[in-house]
């Protein structure tokens, strides 16, 4: 792995892509100071222009880099929470190019928790040219799909328009980072993540989520339907995914379930999720990933709680289902259940 490292170093500076492991989700990374490479990002994702990009930065102290009126709060946070699963929304210095943050005057800081990704951002910081240390890196997926976790998942999503692949392992946290916004005053979420509400208050005290409609143009996750399988999917509680499954028998549906089925159940694909929000966030984009390759008509995902340790996982799941009611044509036709499956789906 680690030669392969002074090799992703070399290719970076060549202009060219290079995916990488972090703690959350892979990234696809790119020269962060050279617009040519960063424009490679948005046409190899589709991901549309305006939406800025996270530099990924080898420690704090290269904040200063990339980002001008930093406030105190912003040391606080980084001293507390980097590296790890957290991005912070600064005004950006004069010179980075507004390829890397959409055209805003602000850009997003993170430095990750992950041996390669970090041996990466050091190798290629201490490189010897005065390339300032910044990998910028989305999810390394195509726009509006799932974040990959596995080193597979990134070739199933771009193998074939990227040249080298990190592999690190899964991914220990499995969902994106939580982004707070501290170039407007008061600190405020942007997109919820591994970070725990509790730990935050103590650095931050009080603050406030974002509202998601506003950020829409600004932050992909904030689109309400992201983060999307292929496959329709519906959020249920339990009793209306057992009604629904009577109702339609014919249908082959994956179900991402919190309660064990009764036996009696005919032979959907049941997946177990483990029972806590970490598990849960680790597991669900490899689970969605893989019932969308058994090419089903519908996936069905139990109700989460409403409680702030599962906002994350709520926020991914709510956006993975939004708008993806089925079809009459998208769930198999002539099934007589297929009305009721549009207003079961729409009512969660
Ligand atoms: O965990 C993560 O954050 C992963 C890993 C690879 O680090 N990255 C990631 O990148 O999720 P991406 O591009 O898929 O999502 C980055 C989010 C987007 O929603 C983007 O709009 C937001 O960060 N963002 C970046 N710069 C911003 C800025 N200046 N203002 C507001 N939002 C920003
Ligand atoms: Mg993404």
């Amino acid at each position: 792995m680690w030669h392969l490292i002074d090799e992703a170093v070399g290719r970076l500076w060549n202009n060219e892509l290079v995916a990488f492991p972090t703690e959350t989700v892979y990234g696809l990374g790119a020269h962060a100071a050279k617009p040519e490479a960063v424009a490679k990002i948005f046409s190899i994702k589709g991901r549309p222009a305006h939406h800025p990009l996270i530099v990924h930065i080898p420690g704090a102290e290269w904040m200063t880099q990339w980002a001008t009126d930093i406030p105190p709060i912003a040391w606080d946070l980084a001293t507390a929470f980097w590296p790890g699963p957290m991005t912070l929304i600064l005004k950006k210095q004069p010179w980075v190019p507004g390829v890397v943050t959409g055209g805003q005057d602000t850009i997003g800081l993170r430095v990750p928790n992950h041996p390669v990704a970090l041996g990466l951002l050091k190798a290629f910081a201490s490189s010897g040219r005065p390339g300032r240390g910044g990998i910028a890196a989305p999810s390394a997926n195509r726009f509006g799909r799932i974040s990959p976790t596995t080193a597979a998942d990134v070739l199933e999503e771009l193998g074939h328009r990227i040249s080298l692949i990190l592999d690190g392992g899964s991914c220990a946290i499995g969902i994106e980072s939580t982004i707070i916004d501290l170039s407007r005053g008061a600190p405020v979420i942007l997109r919820p993540g591994a970070l725990a509400a509790e730990q935050l208050t103590k650095v931050l005290g009080e603050f406030s989520a974002s509202n998601a409609s506003a950020q829409a143009p600004r932050v992909p996750g904030a689109l309400v339907s992201h983060y999307a399988p292929h496959t329709p999917a519906c959020l249920m509680p339990f009793e209306e995914i057992l009604a629904y499954l009577d109702a339609h028998a014919r249908q082959h549906c994956c179900i991402l379930a919190r309660t064990l089925p009764p036996v009696t159940r005919p032979a959907h694909i049941w997946h177990m999720m483990e029972a806590g929000p970490g598990a849960y966030a680790r597991d669900l984009y490899g689970v969605l990933r893989h019932m969308d390759r058994r090419f089903p008509d519908l996936i069905l995902i139990e109700q989460l709680p409403d409680t702030p340790e599962w906002a994350a996982v709520r926020d991914r799941v709510g956006r993975a289902t939004a708008g993806r009611i089925p079809a009459a044509t998208a769930i198999g036709g002539s099934d007589a259940g297929v009305v009721s499956a549009a207003v079961s789906c729409s009512r969660s």
